[in-house]
């Protein structure tokens, strides 16, 4: 039986920053941001928009009837959740209104979140072939202003139903997988943002991912010439072109050309999003999956997950008959186009403008927000959502 990915949605705020006019705001030259880190835009979310409201506006894009008296588990992958103790994955049920006998957990190993909700769904579904499983991988990304890492900010969500006999990408039952204890990237319980040891993160991705291949290679006999593409977690677009250098002389000339030119097609959404964290590497295999021209089913796409901390995992899948009408080109389309631009002051308000911690109450204006799905306010330290 395959399994796989039957279903894809995104869904990024209606708020961005262009990159050049960032860059010059903070006395940097432009191609430093655009080219060096390869980013042209940042999503920015306004106060209405948390990771639950991210997650069920993209899941709303992809939900029918069916799945939402089939799903039985909802998989939620974040690192900016909105409780220590409650999962998303409970809001997210009742806001799309899934029938009530599911399970409905959170996952949380910083940006592998979602790969590790997408592997568990694969084997709840080989259990029960019936079934099918949400995974949410939602996240909005914060540095701080000013700060390094800024520019590699980002928000959005990826919603994907795994199935048997899946429309889009069966998975392989091939995947190499590593866990380290490393502090190249983290953000405790009481900070709103993150901790990174900027250069020593991006050594230690490149470097789990030369491990994971180097296994993958052995444990399967794979080489290059095997893969159409291979998408990466994209903290930033120049990251993943990092990585994949690192193996690129293992290949012929045609593997590198293909490798290359897929690269770049699996950044276009990135660019203009920034780092979502989890959902990153979906939102790059989106981009590669609906931006392609030259796709076909049975080609094979290497993805290489990687998450802070770290658990880094390579593994396989299988592009499917007719994947291409089970995707939603024009409706991202349609939703980066409609975004709308903010400034740099403007971004800095939105930032700094956060919901209250002190149990306050406080009514949000969510005709400001085009999004179905939002937060309305706060009450006694509750999110009402909308
Ligand atoms: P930085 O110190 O601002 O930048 O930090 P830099 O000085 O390293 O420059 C970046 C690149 O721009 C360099 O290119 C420069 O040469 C180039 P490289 O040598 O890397 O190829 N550059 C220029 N290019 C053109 N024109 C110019 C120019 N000037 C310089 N004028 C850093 C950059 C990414 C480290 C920082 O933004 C940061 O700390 N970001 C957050 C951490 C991060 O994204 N790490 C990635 C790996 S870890 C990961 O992916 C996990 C993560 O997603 C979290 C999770 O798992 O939950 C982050």
């Amino acid at each position: 039986m395959k399994i796989g990915i039957d279903k894809i949605g995104f869904y990024a705020p209606h708020f961005f920053v262009d990159m050049e006019k960032l860059a010059e705001t903070r006395g940097v030259d432009p191609a430093k941001y655009t080219i060096g880190i390869g980013q042209e835009k940042m999503a920015v979310a306004p106060i209405t928009q948390d990771a639950v409201t991210l997650a069920a506006n993209a899941a709303l894009r992809i939900i029918d009837e069916e799945d939402l008296a089939k799903i039985d588990l909802v998989i939620f992958g974040t690192e900016s959740g909105i409780d220590n103790s409650k999962s998303g994955a409970v809001y997210v049920h009742d806001l799309l209104g899934i029938q009530e006998h599911a399970r409905c957990i959170e996952l949380k190993q910083a940006c592998y979140g979602a790969t590790a909700g997408i592997q568990l769904a694969k084997g709840h579904v080989a259990l029960n072939p019936e079934s099918r499983v949400l995974v949410l991988g939602s996240d909005i990304s914060r540095y701080g202003i000013g700060t390094a890492g800024e520019v590699t900010q980002g928000a959005g969500a990826v919603a994907m139903v795994i199935s048997a006999e899946p429309r889009i990408l069966a998975l392989e039952n091939e995947s190499s997988y590593l866990t380290a204890d490393v502090m190249d990237f983290w953000r405790p319980i009481y900070s709103e943002t993150a901790f990174v040891d900027g250069k020593y993160s991006n050594e230690q991705y490149i470097s789990f991912f030369v491990n994971v291949w180097e296994d993958f290679k052995v444990k399967y006999g794979a080489t290059l010439a095997d893969f159409e593409a291979i998408c990466f977690h994209l903290p930033y677009t120049k990251m993943g072109i990092k990585a994949l250098r690192e193996v690129l002389d293992e290949g012929s000339e045609a593997d590198r050309e293909r490798l290359l030119a897929h690269y770049q097609t699996s950044t276009v959404y990135n660019k203009i999003v920034g780092n979502i964290y989890t959902g990153s590497l979906y939102l790059s295999l989106l981009s590669l999956l609906e931006l392609s021209d030259d796709l076909k089913a049975g080609d094979k796409i290497g993805l290489f997950s990687y998450g802070s901390g770290a658990v880094g995992e390579f593994f396989a899948a299988t592009l499917q008959d007719g994947f291409k009408e089970a995707l939603a080109a024009a409706e991202h389309g349609k939703m980066f186009a409609e975004r709308k631009e903010v400034t740099v002051k403007e971004y800095e308000d939105i930032f700094s403008h956060v919901l209250p911690v002190d149990g306050s109450s406080i009514e949000l204006d969510v005709d400001a927000d085009p999004a179905t799905i939002c937060i309305e306010g706060m009450d006694y330290n509750k999110r009402i959502y909308l």
